[in-house]
């Protein structure tokens, strides 16, 4: 049997859970005729308490042109940017569930994405299907897209409307691994930026700029928008959208009114509702963040390439819109 040499960066929340998933599917892997082995793992902390072994966390930068893969889960641009070009470079595949690095640093990854050696399935509602499955709807032109991409702003929203306040609500998403090490990110719609910026990129432009996704996040929001949003019969979420408007894609990220009955206000989990042609409208739902719940989408990767298929390739031409305009107003 084949040695699968991992080289694994970052233990935390995403990356302990990877850890931990792969030791739990040996099987799997032996099924497909390799043996996972980790040549390291990459932290800042050595003692902090986690489930992977003392011998093979690395604090210093190890050497990753030793791998046959690398994966990474370490958070922030510039550090897994300098890490991870020199595998590239030398044709190693990169499976990550960092979207901050895929949306901002993608003037330098994307020749190596449009080569197939990125996969980053975990970076868009963790190992619910959002790229995979927009990626089957491509036999189809889009028409708009609306999804709720960031489990924190949800989660805080949902206990707010259960009657927590915004600070226990958020001091919890915290402490179930949903937030981001920064939970700026989460709350003013960074976060849900950069995933819909993937999207977008996956469907309509393979070029479409960070920058062109106007975002707007839950910091503005009070209880009495949520209340009164439920009095009128809708419920208030945190949606990334992506539709046409004077002939060109619009992407946005806010706070909007949607009807109750509205599979996106009924859903529990990230969603993602999509209006297509010839094939109509798709729905999505599920976890879209945990460590267990985002280890997931990395391992789903990780057995798509040992099964011989390319990264997420970006969409091939940039698009035009076919239909304009956004149903859900956003909350004032
Ligand atoms: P985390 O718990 O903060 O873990 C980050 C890990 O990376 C830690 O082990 C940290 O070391 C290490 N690290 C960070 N910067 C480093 C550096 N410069 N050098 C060495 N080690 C470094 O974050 P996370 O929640 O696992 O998220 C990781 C990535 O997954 C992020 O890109 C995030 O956006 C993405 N993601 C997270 C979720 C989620 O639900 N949490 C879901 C989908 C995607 P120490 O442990 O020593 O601090
Ligand atoms: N902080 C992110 C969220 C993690 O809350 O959705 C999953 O990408």
């Amino acid at each position: 049997m084949e040695t699968l040499k991992i080289a694994l960066l970052g233990g935390g929340t995403v990356g302990s859970a990877f850890y931990t998933l792969v030791q739990e599917r040996l099987e799997d892997f032996h099924a497909l005729g390799v043996s996972p082995r980790f040549l390291g793992v990459l932290v800042r902390t050595p003692g902090k308490a986690r489930p992977i072994p003392q011998e093979i966390l690395k604090t210093e930068p190890f050497d990753l042109l030793e791998a046959d893969v690398v994966v990474e889960a370490l958070g922030g641009v510039e550090a897994p940017l300098r890490l991870v070009l020199p595998a590239l470079e030398a044709g190693i595949p990169l499976i990550t569930a960092n979207k901050a690095l895929l949306a901002e640093a993608w003037e330098r990854l994307r020749p190596f994405a449009e080569e197939g050696l990125i996969y980053h399935e975990a970076s868009v509602m963790a190992g619910t299907p959002a790229l995979s499955f927009l990626e089957t709807l491509r036999g189809s032109e889009l028409l708009e897209l609306h999804g709720i991409l960031n489990g924190t702003t949800l989660y805080i929203l949902q206990e707010m409307e259960k009657g927590r306040t915004y600070a226990e609500a958020l001091q919890e998403a915290q402490r179930l691994g949903y937030a981001e090490a920064d939970p700026t990110l989460d709350v003013e719609g960074t976060d849900a930026a950069h995933k819909l910026t993937l999207l977008a990129r996956l469907l309509v432009d393979p070029g479409f700029p960070f920058a062109g996704v106007e975002a707007r996040g839950i910091t503005g929001l009070t209880l009495e928008a949520l209340k009164e949003a439920e009095a009128r019969g809708e419920r208030v979420r945190l949606v990334a959208s992506l539709y046409g408007e004077g002939g060109r894609w619009q992407a946005r990220v806010a706070p909007v009114r949607l009807p109750q009955d509205h599979p996106l206000a009924r859903a529990r989990g990230n969603a993602l509702w999509v209006r297509t042609r010839p094939l109509g409208e798709v729905f999505v739902t599920g976890p879209g963040a945990g460590g267990g719940a985002t280890a997931s989408g990395l391992l789903a990767d990780l057995f798509r390439l040992l099964s011989g298929a390319s990264g997420h390739l970006p969409a091939p031409t940039p698009k035009p819109p076919l239909a304009e305009g956004s149903p859900f107003p956003q909350v004032a």
